[in-house]
């Protein structure tokens, strides 16, 4: 009977999108599609990289898309030959990886989804939008979702962290920035998720690796990000390199077509990743450049990046019968689609003054200096020596202190140096400043200048030490196997510390590093991330107190980089660990087989992180009082209303990320040990305090079930309201 109604269902659904009047896009898609012929197909279906030199593929029509160039007469030119030279006048789309700003650089995307700060990141990508489609950029290649939970894979810089929550949140918010309302706004920049999926799952954090990642655990951890953007109309989205139990994702039907098409019903375009089509040579699924353009293609894949399998043996591929024009039409159709909603055939061409008008306008920068200063992270402030309000004259030293390149982190290709204003300029203007590089960049080993830092460090009233990574050491194709601070920065710290004055490290890297020796060798730690354009500014702020900090860690700061990967909402073993575990030094010698207690955790690092998710410090304090539901006994139409009095109990006007946890106690499969499911930024002046409110829909709890099966599962819950991932008094509800 059941089966009989879902039928029925269907064929009514089909009959009605059959019979629904054909949109305007579609209808001039149809029209567009009708003259066209094979070979100028395949050529939309073909993203190349480069400039002037494309102009001639795009006169002959073998060109949809390019790729890195950002030079508006370039751009013209191309267009020009696309529009008005070819035979069909179809505008080329000209694409970029706008990741955390253009010309104005934001804080890498992990800094910014440490803001917990969904508005800010919004603001950010529409002057990302602004910025790069003033140059003629309309489509970048970002928000990157990927959930990373392994700090030596290089690209957690690029994207939200660890935690699908907080992933959503950034996602949706990036995607509402880059394409505003109207995607024909000429400063509205078409969005791509990616990199679907599973890509931050590589294997030991190396990258491009292998993944295993069951059907479940994509449905509940790596799927989330993807489906709301993509129903929030995210307007195209990217394969990934990896593969997951042996299916590179761009030759992988199911994910492509089975969940992205037919069941999300998406409608947008799916490009590859770079060459990752003839990368499925090399993975062993494709047997040669014209096999992968067959498997890509029907797997549901539009446009090929840079693989030149597509332009080389797709008519091929359809004269023999293995490739149908119906996969082709499908693709090219959602490229068209594109492009007349960015309204290219319109207005195909830039201003080329415009960029000159609008690169680095001072709101932008205000506004980057703003996600800096919510992005860096207090993770300790011993005897609250920061800020540094009441010092005169400071050391800085250290080779991030001036570092306008690194600063801006990775996938910063047209942000210019000049225009970064570092730490050290910045600080010039609030201290007397001694300045003594110590390091000439991160990896620096050369330690002959220390005993001048040190005789620095004596004659200033504190010192301030810039470490971290360059920009070179995060991003694509830069794991490590081993996260401390690179060269001899750690030993820079000690040496400094030796001189017996207050001392703050300011880290600004693209990954959590393992800086726990550090922390013993300093009194605070301001975590900034690559902070962008406006990092010194913004660091310069916060040690002085004009500001205050409130990031918070979108990711888990490890002791060792052995403990990776290591995320807060992880399931629980049979045995967790209790917190009593015996470390390394207290085994007695001879010690019994199971004297230990077994349990699970690490005998030289123990169970703990060095810092949870969610974590962050201020200058002032909050007080949590206990979580309070107003019913706890909830079924699934409800809403939880769970809410927690804070106090400002400090000295310092600031804003405190709230987060709300939850538990599922028993599920029919295992569930998270804590899940995050809201958050807000709440300030308080000092003595102040709020009753902090969240309403969380009972169905925001439902999962991926042991029969597959997107639900709530009735039984007990536990919730929290903290300030991070691994603090606050429970308090049960159930669902029935
Ligand atoms: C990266 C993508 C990027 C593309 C285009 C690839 O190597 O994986 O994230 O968008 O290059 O530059």
């Amino acid at each position: 009977m059941k089966m009989v109604r879902y039928v029925v269902v269907c064929a009514a659904i089909l009959w009605a999108v059959a019979c629904a009047p054909k949109s305007e896009v579609d209808r001039k898609v149809d029209e567009l599609l009708g003259q066209m012929t094979l070979q100028e197909k395949i050529g939309q279906m073909n993203q190349l990289s480069g400039g002037a030199w494309v102009a001639e593929q795009a006169r002959n029509g073998m060109v949809g898309s390019i790729l890195n160039c950002v030079d508006p007469a370039e751009i013209n030119a191309v267009q020009k030959a696309a529009v008005e030279e070819s035979r069909l006048g179809i505008p080329v789309l000209v694409s970029r990886d706008v990741i955390h700003g253009f010309r104005t650089i934001f804080p890498i995307p992990l800094g910014l989804a440490a803001t917990f700060d969904p508005d800010i990141v919004e603001q950010g990508a529409r002057i990302s939008a602004i910025e790069a489609t003033a140059s003629g950029v309309r489509w970048t290649f970002s928000p990157m979702l990927d959930v990373a939970r392994d700090p030596r894979w290089g690209r957690v810089a690029e994207g939200s962290g660890e935690d699908p929550y907080l992933d959503v949140q950034m996602g949706l918010a990036m995607v509402r920035g880059y394409q505003g309302d109207d995607l024909s706004d000429p400063t509205a920049m078409a969005a791509c998720i990616k990199h679907f999926v599973g890509y931050g799952a590589a294997e030991g954090g190396r990258d491009y690796n292998s993944t295993m990642i069951s059907e479940r655990s994509l449905r509940n951890t790596y799927f989330p990000a993807f489906k709301a953007t993509a129903d929030a109309g995210a307007a195209t989205l990217m394969t990934s390199f990896n593969e997951i139990d042996g299916i590179p994702s761009t030759g992988n039907r199911w994910l492509l077509k089975d969940i992205l098409r037919d069941e999300w019903g998406w409608d947008g375009m799916v490009v590859t990743d770079w060459n990752s089509a003839g990368e499925m040579i090399a993975h062993g699924f494709s047997r040669d450049l014209k096999h992968s353009a067959e498997q890509a293609v029907n797997a549901g894949v539009d446009m090929d990046m840079m693989s030149y399998g597509f332009i080389q043996y797709m008519e091929e591929l359809v004269k023999e019968g293995k490739v149908s024009e119906t996969e082709i039409d499908r693709a090219v159709r959602n490229i068209l689609k594109l492009k007349f909603e960015l309204g290219l055939f319109e207005n195909p061409y830039v201003d080329e003054t415009l960029s000159a008008q609008v690169d680095y306008a001072p709101e932008h920068l205000a506004a980057a200096k703003q996600a800096a200063i919510e992005s860096a992270i207090l993770l300790q402030n011993k005897g609250g020596v920061l800020p540094l309000d009441k010092v005169r004259t400071i050391l800085v030293t250290g080779p991030l202190a001036d570092a306008p390149y690194e600063q801006m982190g990775t996938w910063a290709f047209d942000g210019q140096k000049e225009h970064t204003v570092t730490p050290l300029e910045a600080l010039r203007k609030e201290y007397d400043v001694i300045w003594e590089p110590g390091l000439k960049y991160s990896r620096d080993k050369d330690k002959s200048s220390f005993p001048k830092v040190r005789a620095a460090a004596s004659r200033a009233d504190a010192a301030l030490v810039f470490v971290g990574e360059e920009a070179i050491l995060s991003g694509e194709a830069h794991s490590l196997s081993d996260i401390c601070l690179q060269g001899a920065q750690s030993e820079l710290i000690a040496e400094v510390a030796k001189a017996g004055k207050p001392v703050v490290v300011v880290v600004m890297a693209g990954r959590p590093l393992t800086i726990g020796r550090d922390l013993a060798n300093c009194d605070a730690m301001l975590y900034s991330f690559h902070p962008g354009t406006m990092g010194g500014p913004a660091i310069a702020d916060l040690i002085k107190g004009k500001a205050v900090p409130s990031g918070k860690s979108p990711m888990t700061f490890l002791h060792d980089a052995g403990q990776a990967p290591f995320y807060y909402n992880h399931n629980n073993t049979g045995r967790p660990c209790n917190g009593t575990e015996t470390l390394l030094e207290d085994i007695p010698i001879a010690a019994g087989q199971t004297s230990l207690g077994c349990t699970s955790y690490y005998l030289d690092t123990g169970y703990g992180p060095l810092f949870p998710f969610g974590y962050g410090l201020s200058y002032t304090e909050f007080e949590y009082g206990k979580p309070m539901i107003e019913d706890a006994d909830l079924t699934e139409d409800d809403v939880i209303m769970a809410s927690v009095e804070l106090r400002n109990t400090g000295k310092y006007e600031a804003t405190e990320v709230v987060q709300l946890y939850v538990r599922d106690l028993v599920g029919s499969v295992v569930r998270p040990v804590k899940e995050l499911k809201g958050f807000q930024r709440v300030q308080l002046a000092p003595g102040e305090s709020r009753t902090v409110t969240f309403a969380l829909p009972v169905s925001e709890l439902a999962f991926w079930n042991i029969d597959m099966e997107y639900v709530v599962e009735p039984g007990d819950f536990t919730l929290w309201i903290a300030g991070d991932s691994d603090s606050g008094e429970p308090v049960a509800f159930s669902v029935k």
